[in-house]
């Protein structure tokens, strides 16, 4: 691990998962902890990059020398993330960003009242591919939660999104992926693709910095 790899790079980090509200005490949301994020973060400023995280709503303590900025939906996340582009070299979204968020946010408290009742939600804007699609545009990587067919998913969302590398991993998998401190990831970009062991979140997220290093420097010389 090169502790210099990422020296004087603006690194922007997405973590957590997002909230939207249906009304004042209750919201969608999913499982993300934070830690894959956050360890991103970690590896990030030990590569010596100056580091950013845009975090949704997690019980975990900033890394040392991370700059946070704390958000709550995913249109905040969006905002925020859109105030850092302009200076930011690399931009990792690790977040689970809820795709859809409720049509209408109700003043009060909602009753209870028939046996059903149905919900209407709207999709949220695409973060990672609004950065990717932005001028200034940083390298862009992803992540990419699946539960099945997870390389050729994770290759549609590379594409979509038009990221610069897209990190897959099974979320339906015993122990790793969502809330639990291993993973195991496999890290894909247009021409190639490599598998990293299972292994705790911190030791991968040293890893992947590494990749993006090293794919950062081969993008410069193109
Ligand atoms: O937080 P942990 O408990 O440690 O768990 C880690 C993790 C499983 C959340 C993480 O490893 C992970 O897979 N993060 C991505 C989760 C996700 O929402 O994946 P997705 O396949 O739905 O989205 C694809 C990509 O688009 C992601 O980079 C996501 O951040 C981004 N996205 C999605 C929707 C949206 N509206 N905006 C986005 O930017």
């Amino acid at each position: 691990f090169q502790h210099t790899a990422l020296a004087g790079k603006r690194v922007v980090i997405t973590a957590g998962p997002t909230r939207e509200a249906l009304d004042p005490v209750r919201y969608i949301s999913n499982h993300s902890s934070g830690k894959m994020g956050y360890a991103l973060a970690r590896a990030a400023v030990e590569a010596g990059a100056r580091t950013t995280l845009v975090s949704g709503p997690v019980h975990l303590a900033t890394p040392d020398h991370v700059e946070r900025v704390d958000v709550i939906s995913a249109r905040e996340m969006l905002a925020a993330c859109q105030d850092l582009a302009g200076d930011c070299d690399i931009f990792i979204a690790c977040a689970a960003v809820a795709d859809y968020r409720p049509a209408t946010v109700q003043e009060q408290k909602i009753k209870k009242g028939d046996e059903r009742s149905t919900l209407e939600l709207v999709r949220n804007p695409d973060i990672v591919a609004t950065i990717a699609g932005g001028q200034p545009r940083p390298f862009t990587v992803g992540f990419a939660a699946e539960t099945q067919d997870v390389e050729s998913y994770a290759r549609g969302k590379l594409e979509r999104k038009h990221l610069d590398m897209i990190v897959a991993n099974d979320v339906s998998a015993e122990g790793v992926g969502f809330a639990s401190d291993e993973n195991e990831v496999c890290v894909i970009w247009r021409d190639n693709a490599q598998r990293l062991e299972r292994a705790g979140k911190l030791t991968l997220a040293r890893q992947i910095m590494q990749l993006i290093a090293t794919r950062l420097d081969a993008a410069r010389m193109d």
